[in-house]
């Protein structure tokens, strides 16, 4: 008897969790550290419990469970998130940490013993929309941020994340990066259109593009939208309009690797007969290719100092996350490639347009990522969707590559041993 992966169990937790933070229209809002976010965490504490894992919160809120191996070295580690944007689906993140469940899951129905321990994580506030930068969980116990400032940063609500996770319950006392495994694996759905569009089954991650974000400040002068002419304004909107407009075309100019998306504006007072005072916007640049993302940096950074003069206004900018572009490694990618290949599913090479928990640890370990299909290409859109008999195949291929990397020691009742060492 071979170890399977039991899709509706799976398809069960998701669903399950799908519930918590749910959106009227279908969807998720489980912001990091919310009331709902601890729902889904007490949820999964709920079911690692029941799976009689060892469970560890880190002092950045991580949660960790562990399944021993046969012997006590570095363990292959399984981790993604559950915390979503306001506006999020049911399988970003999810898919990651419920797979991981299921592998355990699967591993214990059929007696399966691993040599090396095998360990589930979800990462602390992933998506950075609440609390920048994303991925700060992960960043931390790779130790790219220490402890004490990832603590200290403040989010949209004006709480800091160590008053969220105290006022949650989920500071925990267990060591951050204590464990340093001997791999990492990710599950996710793609979030793009590729893997539909080319009808391949499976992504086979080479790595994750570069990030920029930056928060802009534009300072004008409050004035009456009637009395004031034109010539005489210092419109922080119409500056902040300007530059959304011109750095959208530098980026298209670029080449279709790049990537921009103003995506939060505030004006102040937003009022319809008050020129703004004050705009802040935050601008999202991406780029596999660090020089690149560089140069449009650079692109962005003359372009404001030309609008505000031309329009006299301050700038003021704040980074919320600099991260350069990620290779993962070369073993664990042509691994995830062969055991698709023997499962006899199709895939295709790509690089992760999103930013993932893998690219973090990937600085502590050989760390890899399956993508599956996302229909229409959605997601950080409530319809995303992923169909089960694809998130099937990914979880399938997840369980085949971890027990590759942690070696079976020993499986009750079924003729594994042998062929698995
Ligand atoms: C986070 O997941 C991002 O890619 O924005
Ligand atoms: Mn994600
Ligand atoms: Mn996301």
């Amino acid at each position: 008897m071979t170890v399977q992966i039991d899709i509706d169990r799976l398809m069960g937790r998701i669903f399950a969790l799908g519930k918590v933070g749910a959106l009227q229209d279908g969807g998720v809002c489980r912001l990091a550290l919310t009331d709902e976010d601890k729902q889904g965490r007490d949820l999964l504490v709920d079911w690692m419990t029941a799976l009689a894992l060892d469970i560890h919160i880190d002092g950045v809120g991580n949660i960790i469970g562990i399944r021993k191996g046969r012997k006590d070295n570095a363990p292959v580690m399984i981790g993604s998130h559950i915390d979503s944007v306001a506006t999020g689906g049911l399988y970003d993140g999810a898919l990651g940490v419920l797979s991981g469940l299921e592998i355990v899951a699967a591993l214990n129905d059929h007696g399966v013993e691993t040599q090396r321990p095998i360990v589930v994580v979800a990462f602390t506030n992933e998506e950075g929309v609440r609390f920048a930068p994303d991925m700060l969980g992960s960043l931390v116990y790779a130790d790219g941020l220490s402890l004490e400032e990832a603590l200290g940063i403040t989010g949209i609500d004006g709480t800091t994340v160590g008053d969220d996770l105290a006022r949650i319950g989920y500071a925990g006392d267990w060591p951050v990066g204590g464990i340093q495994p001997h791999a990492y694996l990710e599950l996710h759905i793609e979030q793009g259109p590729v893997l539909e569009t080319e009808a391949a089954e499976i992504g086979v991650v080479e790595g994750v593009q570069g990030i920029s974000w930056t928060e802009i400040t534009f300072d004008g002068t409050s004035a009456h939208a009637g009395t004031t002419p034109m010539r005489l304004r210092h419109d922080a909107g119409r500056a902040a309009a300007e530059f959304s407009v011109e750095i959208t075309r530098l980026a298209e100019q670029m080449g279709e690797s790049q990537v921009c998306t103003i995506g939060a504006v505030e004006l102040h007072p937003n009022l319809v007969n008050v020129v703004p005072e004050r705009a802040v916007i935050t601008l999202d640049l991406r780029n596999p290719d660090e020089e690149r993302l560089k140069a449009v940096e650079a692109g962005a950074a003359e372009l404001l100092d030309r609008i505000a003069e031309r329009r006299e206004v301050g700038v003021k900018t704040r980074k919320l996350a600099r991260f350069e572009p990620v290779a993962f490694a070369p073993a664990i990618v042509d691994s995830i490639e062969a055991h698709a290949a023997k499962l006899g599913y199709s895939s295709r090479r790509m690089y992760a347009g999103a930013g993932h928990d893998a690219q973090m640890i990937a600085r502590m370990c050989p760390a890899g990522m399956i993508f599956i299909p996302s229909k229409n290409g959605l997601s950080h859109n409530v319809t995303e969707y992923s169909a089960p008999e694809e998130i099937a195949r990914g979880a399938g291929l997840l369980l085949e590559a971890v027990l590759d990397l942690a070696g079976v020691a020993k499986a009750t009742g079924d003729t594994q041993e042998a062929t698995r060492q």
